[in-house]
């Protein structure tokens, strides 16, 4: 027999006028490599239908489960519930718009932000179909898609100080996309360009640098390096800008 686990789960529908946040609790056996998604699913199937949470993927990919879990972002298929005590709380993310109970909105967020940060290869050449792929050094190439693996959970941003405190702040999910087009030989910005968008208190200059956003990413992006070249890298182009040494 498993252990009999509780869940105490928020609650709230902000388009129901009668709908006041407050926490429901559900109690149910653990079973053998139950994810909280399983448990989550098992609530709704037998306990209470009207329970909203989000899940696409169930294998960790398309980042839609991100929840608080007790008081730390993550994702509810990756999460095993024997990683954790018997008493299970789980909020929804904060930062993005809540949807009801555990479902939050975070597309517009990340196309905001995607828009915000001009999150895509920049170039001049003409998109031409029929000619063949570029080609690219293997060693960058892996460099880039290191970062590219984000899938865009938003549980950076939602363990992430300053973007509790500021809604203009970018994140390091943000951050961590420019330093892979700075990386990408295609993009064509120059540093200055680069500094207009980041180079910024939205931007790098917000960050505190705590690094909450690397340790609850269920990815493991690194994103404490990235953070650090880009600080490196935009404080440079102010100072040069500071004393007119020009611009690359
Ligand atoms: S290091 Fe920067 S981006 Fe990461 S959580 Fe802290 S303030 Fe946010
Ligand atoms: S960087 Fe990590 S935590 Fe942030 S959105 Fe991407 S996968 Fe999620
Ligand atoms: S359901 Fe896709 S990441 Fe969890």
């Amino acid at each position: 027999m498993g252990r009999e686990l509780t869940f105490h789960i928020f609650r709230y529908d902000p388009e129901d006028p009668d709908s006041i946040p407050h926490t429901d609790i559900f109690i149910m056996e653990e079973k053998e490599n139950m994810t909280l998604f399983i448990a989550l699913t098992q609530i709704r199937e037998e306990q209470d239908p009207s329970l909203q949470f989000d899940f696409c993927c169930r294998a960790g990919i398309c980042g839609s489960c991100a929840m608080v879990i007790n008081g730390r972002p993550g994702l509810a298929c990756k999460t095993l519930t024997r990683e954790l005590p018997k008493e299970i709380t789980l909020m929804p993310l904060p930062v993005f718009k809540l949807i009801a109970d555990l479902s939050v909105d975070t597309g517009a967020w990340f196309r905001a932000m995607n828009e915000k940060v001009g999150s895509w290869i920049h170039t001049s050449k003409k998109f031409d179909p029929s000619a063949r792929e570029e080609r690219m050094d293997n060693a960058l190439a892996e460099e880039i898609y290191e970062l590219e693996r984000c899938v865009e959970c938003g549980c950076c941003v939602a363990a992430c100080g300053t973007a509790n405190m500021r809604e203009d702040f970018v994140g390091a999910v943000a951050m961590n996309r420019i330093a892979r087009f700075m990386m990408d030989p295609r993009d064509e910005r120059t540093e200055d360009e680069y500094f207009e968008v980041i180079g910024t208190d939205e931007g790098i200059f917000g960050c505190m640098g705590l690094l909450a956003c690397e340790d609850v990413c269920p990815k493991n992006i690194p994103l404490q390096d990235q953070l650090g070249i880009l600080r490196r890298k935009m404080g440079w182009n102010t100072v040069k800008h500071l004393f007119r040494f020009g611009s690359s």
